[in-house]
């Protein structure tokens, strides 16, 4: 039994220019220890889906499917069994520091908030926790500084602080390196692995990097238009890639050649039939444009390609 057990997760969107169908039928598996990243182009759905385990989405979006976690389907949690999940067992890392962290308390004061609050912790008890966290996280001497006091990269540290503090099970960070220079990458991965391990957590880590899938991830989920097209291990998704996508994506990375995904991004109102990579696809057949490929078992995983 997994972790997180999701199951056919379809979310959509009413908009005045239609139905916005930005996942479609997502089944995946977190295991326990496990860091699976989820990868894919801009606008695929990875940010939806985890906004749909997390119950974040706004109100015009429609769900089904599942999400098990613990024997417990999430979907069907109110707001109020929710809040109780959300930190405590399930946390999130977003990827803009400047907008989760308060700019009038003291970064200490923000991770031993939610101690207080959510676990009922004693200030003085609080606060020795979260001090200690900081200071395993490199910012020793820093507790009492203010986000505008610290850079970009000891604020995305106080960020990870306050995700990780209640010590959740599961830890999902969306796009956690985009936009840092090369070397903060290396680093704020280091931190988000170490509050990994010392939390005995899974990841789930959203990226469009596959060189961060690459150094981070056990496993990997490739997403395209809204669908997971293949999942397996890392190492086998990156060298020997099943799906003519994931094949497409690694092609287009700047040390492979930098060779585009050729013709236009689909649409997610009125995706192609059949496979939605049939238009792209150098392989397609006849068949592709008119019936979505079944799942199909690989040496360490699945992928969903009629070839
Ligand atoms: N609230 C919303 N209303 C309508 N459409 C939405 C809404 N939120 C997301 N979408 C659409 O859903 C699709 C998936 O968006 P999502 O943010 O999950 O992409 P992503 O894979 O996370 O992209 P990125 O790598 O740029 O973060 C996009 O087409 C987006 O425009
Ligand atoms: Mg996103």
């Amino acid at each position: 039994m997994a972790l997180l057990d999701i199951r056919n997760l379809s979310v959509s969107f009413e908009t005045p220019q239609g139905l916005v169908k930005a996942a479609t039928q997502v089944s995946l598996a977190l295991e326990y220890n496990e860091t699976l990243a989820l990868v894919g182009e801009t606008g695929c759905g990875k940010s939806v889906v985890v906004n749909a385990i997390m119950k974040l989405l706004p109100a015009n979006a429609k769900v089904d499917g599942r999400v098990i976690y613990r024997g417990r389907d999430l979907l069907s949690l109110d707001e109020k069994e929710m809040a109780r999940i959300r930190g405590q067992d399930i946390a999130i890392i977003f990827q803009n520091p400047s907008l989760a962290l308060n700019p009038v308390y003291k970064i200490s004061e923000q991770v031993s908030e939610s101690m207080i609050l959510k676990k009922r912790s004693s200030r003085s008890r609080a606060e020795e926790i979260s001090s200690q966290l900081l200071q395993r996280l490199g910012l020793k001497g820093r507790e009492s500084s203010y986000p505008f006091q610290l850079s970009g990269g000891m604020n995305q540290r106080a960020m990870i602080a306050c995700s990780v503090v209640l010590g959740p099970k599961i830890i999902i960070a969306d796009e956690p390196t985009k936009g840092l220079d090369q070397s903060m990458v290396g680093q704020v991965l280091g931190e988000i692995r170490k509050a990994k391990e010392v939390n005995g957590a899974s990841l789930l880590l959203i990226t469009h990097d596959m060189e961060v899938a690459r150094q981070i991830s056990d496993k990997v989920a490739v997403m395209y238009c809204g669908e997971v097209m293949e999942v397996g291990k890392t190492e086998e998704v990156l060298q020997a890639p099943s799906h003519p996508y994931t094949q497409a994506l690694l092609d287009s990375l700047p040390e492979r050649g930098f060779l585009p995904i050729p013709g236009p991004s689909p649409s997610m109102i009125d995706p192609p039939e059949g496979c939605r990579f049939h238009p792209r696809c150098p392989w397609r057949r006849d068949l592709c444009s008119i019936e979505r490929p079944v799942q199909k078992s690989t040496t360490t995983g699945w992928v969903r390609c009629c070839r």
